[in-house]
């Protein structure tokens, strides 16, 4: 086990990010004790800098009970080099793991530059930034120092009916997003090679559960059903995605920057595939009994939109590696997560107002006019 004491998370105002720092201080927002205490005693410096997608919000638990003691905020954009290397020194950060980045599909085929800006320049500078701060070398690789890099199984392109994604598998991204994340995964592994900074890397799936921003699928259905908006299904709605509970993706990354070897890469899936349409069909089914509406009415609100450009088909991940060298596994059953998130959306109509109104209102009538949303 690695001694973490120092811990810099960047993007943590965001959807995984926020719930990873909830999940470090015990303050799961699962509704289950199934996940566990992380066990962690040590600092956690968040740098983000607040993106339309960064929401202080989701931290107000976190910053009353430990801000200032063991939780530091710090408004900081990932490509700004002096302001990194200034946290570096603060807080003498011994854990980088990165969350940060621009990550919506459909935002990425709009307005491509901000992806390449964050997702490749900004991991760049983050990497160049640990390297030289932690003096590494490839003749003694350090193993009291981590960069763990979260990515994504999108890196991989797509599948067709059969088969899965494994950790070499090679890359085919498809979207600016995707091919700025896999960018990324490539600078990471070239400093592990050429300059021994002690990295390590996951690819998950699409992870579903609270704080996540209503323009993805779920929560955006959730919402969408609760104001008896239409829902906007691309193409046949017959691409298939994997879907995981956030906290299950992180107590992978927990495992990994804990356990894993410098240099590996490790896939972390739900093994829980499901057509859009048929996803949709049952967030009908659980939203309208919760909210007392009628399942068929919310149905007749299906509207099939555009196909998103270069949609990939099917994603589908093998995490064989992870179970059986790290002991992780998923904990929480589909049927028990979509529903606890349902619930979570549903009872923090405050928190999912406030995104809703203002700049994003403004962005969606801007970019979304023919869906109707
Ligand atoms: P998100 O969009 O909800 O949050 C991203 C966060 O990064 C925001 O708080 C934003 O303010 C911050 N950020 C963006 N640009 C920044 C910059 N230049 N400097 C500092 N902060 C910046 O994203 P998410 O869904 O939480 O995804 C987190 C990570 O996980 C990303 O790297 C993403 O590629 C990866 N991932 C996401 C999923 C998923 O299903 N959401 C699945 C696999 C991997
Ligand atoms: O696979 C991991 C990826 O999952 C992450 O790397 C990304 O950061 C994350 O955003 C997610 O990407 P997707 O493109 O799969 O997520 P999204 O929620 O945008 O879409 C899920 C599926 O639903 C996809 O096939 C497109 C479809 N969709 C999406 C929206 C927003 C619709 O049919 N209608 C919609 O309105």
């Amino acid at each position: 086990m690695r001694k973490l004491k120092n811990i810099l998370i960047t993007g943590g105002a965001g959807f995984i990010g926020c719930n990873f720092i909830h999940y470090l201080f015990g303050l799961s927002n699962s509704g289950t004790d199934l996940f566990g205490d992380a066990n962690f005693t040590g600092n956690v410096v968040n740098a983000d800098c607040l993106t339309y997608a960064g929401n202080l919000e989701s931290l107000k638990d976190v910053e009353e009970k430990f801000g200032g003691k063991r939780y530091f905020f710090e408004k900081v954009d990932i490509c700004d080099r002096a302001e990194i290397e200034r946290i570096f020194k603060q807080y003498d950060i011994d854990t980088v793991i990165h969350f940060a980045a621009e990550s919506h599909v459909d935002r990425s085929i709009l307005g491509p530059e901000a992806f390449m800006k964050t997702n490749v320049m900004g991991t760049y500078t983050l990497l160049d930034v640990a390297r030289n701060y932690w003096k590494c070398s490839l003749d003694n690789i350090r193993d009291d120092v981590l960069f763990h890099h979260i990515s994504t199984d999108e890196v991989y392109g797509s599948l067709g009916e059969t088969g899965y994604f494994l950790e070499t598998t090679p890359y085919d991204p498809r979207s600016p997003y995707s091919s700025s994340k896999a960018s990324s995964d490539h600078i990471v592994m070239a400093y592990y090679h050429t300059y021994g900074l002690p990295i390590t890397l996951s690819n998950c799936t699409n992870n579903y559960g609270p704080f996540q921003f209503p323009e993805k699928l779920l929560p955006l259905m959730i919402s969408n059903i609760k104001n008896g908006k239409n829902l906007p299904v691309y193409g046949k709605g017959d691409n298939i995605r994997d879907w995981i509970y956030v906290e299950d993706h992180n107590r992978g990354v927990w495992e990994i920057v804990n356990k894993s070897p410098a240099g590996e890469k490790w896939n972390l899936g739900g093994e829980n595939e499901w057509q859009n349409i048929k996803l949709l069909n049952e967030v009908i089914d659980l939203t309208s009994k919760e909210i007392g509406k009628s399942a068929e009415e919310v149905r007749a609100t299906i509207t099939y939109v555009k196909d998103r450009p270069g949609h990939d088909k099917r994603y589908a991940i093998d995490c064989t590696k992870a179970k059986t060298q790290l002991g992780w596994e998923r904990k929480m059953t589909f049927k028990q997560g979509l529903l606890a998130t349902i619930k979570w959306y549903l009872n923090h109509e405050e928190w999912m107002n406030h995104i809703l109104s203002g700049d994003y209102k403004n962005w969606v009538a801007k970019n979304y006019t023919e869906q109707g949303r």
